[in-house]
């Protein structure tokens, strides 16, 4: 696989073309920010530690049928996946309540959420990636019904693969952020699952294992991912100081 011109770097990942026409490359990088990027820092070993979650968590979910972007792990920060023509949407579900759900309608951190609460963002972070519905999808061209009625489904889907994976290392999966592309005129989970894009609590002490420690402020941000990590039996490569 030959790495070939860098197309696109976002916030904490970059994506370059290789010399298969339908596949890219993915690097994750140590570059973590919240707030839509207003908070910025870099953190050792977060695109190590990112790149073989993901790649855990991505196997689970094609061995239960969902179809996802990975392909293979290719270096310590870099991963193979397939090139999409990403929806702009995050698809988020919540199974307790945390983060901008407690302060948009005034409940507290915690609550159990019954049934799961679906909902739809839209990626701009000029405009604070705003609430959106279904009915914005289509008016605005962002995508057909269909695919949004599918991207929920897999979105559920997800939820019910990995609850009891989590859940199995004590391991509350609180909410998490999907996003979805298109090739060949087939959706597939893009992107990333991580501890930057979900909220994963100790099912006992609740103690926060994912990116709202940087968030707020609570120091060992990747400490965290990694203890998450362990506990779901992801073998890490040997840590490297400054790496
Ligand atoms: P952002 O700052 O937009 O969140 P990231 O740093 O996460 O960006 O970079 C990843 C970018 O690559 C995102 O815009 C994401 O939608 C896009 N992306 C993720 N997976 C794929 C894929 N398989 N094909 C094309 N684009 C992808
Ligand atoms: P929120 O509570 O901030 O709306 O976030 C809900 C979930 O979605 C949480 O797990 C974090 C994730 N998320 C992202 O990964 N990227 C984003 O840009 C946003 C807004 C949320
Ligand atoms: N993902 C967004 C950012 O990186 C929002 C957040 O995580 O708070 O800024």
């Amino acid at each position: 696989m030959k790495k070939d011109t860098h197309i696109n770097s976002g916030k904490t990942k970059s994506l370059f073309s290789t010399d298969h026409e339908d596949d890219l490359i993915i690097e994750f990088r140590n570059d973590t920010t919240s707030f839509d990027g207003k908070k910025f820092a870099q953190l050792n070993n977060k695109g190590m530690i990112n790149n073989y979650f993901n790649a855990f968590i991505m196997e689970k979910l094609s061995q239960a049928h969902i179809p996802t972007h990975f392909k293979a792990l290719l270096s310590h920060t870099e991963s193979v996946v397939r090139k999409l023509d990403m929806l702009p949407i995050e698809f988020v579900v919540r199974n307790i309540s945390a983060g901008s759900l407690c302060k948009r309608i005034g409940i507290k951190e915690g609550m159990t959420l019954r049934p799961p609460l679906f909902e739809l963002f839209l990626k701009n972070d000029s405009l604070g990636d705003p609430l959106i519905n279904e009915d914005y999808v289509t008016t605005f061209n962002w995508g057909a019904r269909e695919e949004i009625i599918r991207c929920r489904e897999l979105t559920f889907q997800v939820n019910t693969i990995l609850q009891p994976l989590f859940l199995e290392a004590n391991i509350l999966l609180v909410d998490y952020k999907l996003e979805f592309g298109r090739s060949n005129g087939e959706l597939f989970l893009g992107d990333e699952f991580t501890p930057d894009g979900c909220r994963l609590w100790d099912s006992k002490s609740r103690e926060k294992l994912d990116k709202d420690r940087f968030r707020q402020n609570l120091g060992q941000v990747i400490e965290s991912y990694e203890v998450a990590g362990r506990r779901l039996g992801i073998n890490f490569p040997h840590i490297e100081e400054g790496g």
